[in-house]
């Protein structure tokens, strides 16, 4: 059964299960471009790659991808491949992802695009194609932990974005954070709307240089952190300019 979703008068979703909003109320639009896609030094990072792999934790109504996925069509020096991977354990259904997204004027013909593949999302591993397999949106349906922890992965950027910290705090806890810093490669930037004491403290144990900047409103700071370990991690993680696409 798809998650149960209430809508707020301003038109943002809500969640029952959390009792938080999918978006800040400032709309999702602006967070999704100024705190996760320029927060992770996008588009310019990805410029002349042969792919850009972005880990997000939370897919929700898939914002931040379309988003991501729209900034990668307008960008003339796009990568070749961008390969976008979100977790989700309680996936929305296709009628409200469509109405969430659709809202957008700019973005409803990728929503629609991402509702038509919306179906048949059980847990487990699900690859979605779009605009000839040079877009693929790779959804880990069930718990973020669990689902990173049993992938071998190697991502440019990530957006971490479950809801709050106190009222989801499973998806910003160490081990979760430690299972998203087994996907990093030296280098692998990270952006978030959160500057929770904790979150900063355990992706700072977990070998990221963690940054305070000047926040989107209604936040008056976010934080960026770039994954670079005091220590030597166990993996050899590939840079993004050496990696090999994977296949579509
Ligand atoms: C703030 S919303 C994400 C909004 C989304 N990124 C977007 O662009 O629309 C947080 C999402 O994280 C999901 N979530 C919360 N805890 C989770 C967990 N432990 N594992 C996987 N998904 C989780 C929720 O179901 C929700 O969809």
């Amino acid at each position: 059964m798809s998650e149960p979703v209430d809508w707020l008068p301003d038109g943002t979703p809500y969640s029952p299960r959390f009792g938080d909003r999918y978006h800040s109320e400032n709309g999702g639009l602006t967070q999704a471009r100024r705190v996760f896609l320029h927060g992770c030094g996008l588009p310019e990072a990805w410029a002349g790659q042969p792919q850009w792999r972005i880990l997000e934790t939370g897919f929700g109504f898939g914002l931040n991808f379309l988003v991501t996925w729209a900034a990668w069509r307008a960008d003339p020096a796009r990568p070749t491949l961008l390969h976008f991977v979100s977790t989700e354990a309680w996936p929305v259904s296709a009628a409200d992802l469509l109405r969430a997204t659709s809202v957008h004027p700019e973005l409803a013909p990728l929503a629609q695009a991402l509702h038509d593949q919306w179906w048949g999302l059980l847990p487990g591993v699900h690859r979605l194609r779009f605009d000839e397999g040079r877009v693929l949106l790779t959804l880990y349906v069930g718990d973020t932990q669990a689902m990173l922890r049993q992938q071998s992965l190697t991502v440019d950027a990530i957006y971490l974005d479950g809801f709050s910290p106190q009222r989801n705090p499973e998806s910003w806890d160490l081990h979760t954070l430690k299972a998203v810093a087994r996907c990093c490669r030296r280098g692998t930037r990270l952006a978030t709307w959160t500057i929770a004491r904790a979150v900063r403290d355990a992706l700072a144990q977990c070998g990221f240089e963690v940054t305070r900047v000047p926040g989107v409103p209604p936040k008056r700071d976010n934080l960026h952190a770039t994954y670079h370990p005091r220590w030597e991690p166990r993996t050899t993680r590939q840079s993004a300019s050496a990696a090999t696409p994977e296949p579509a």
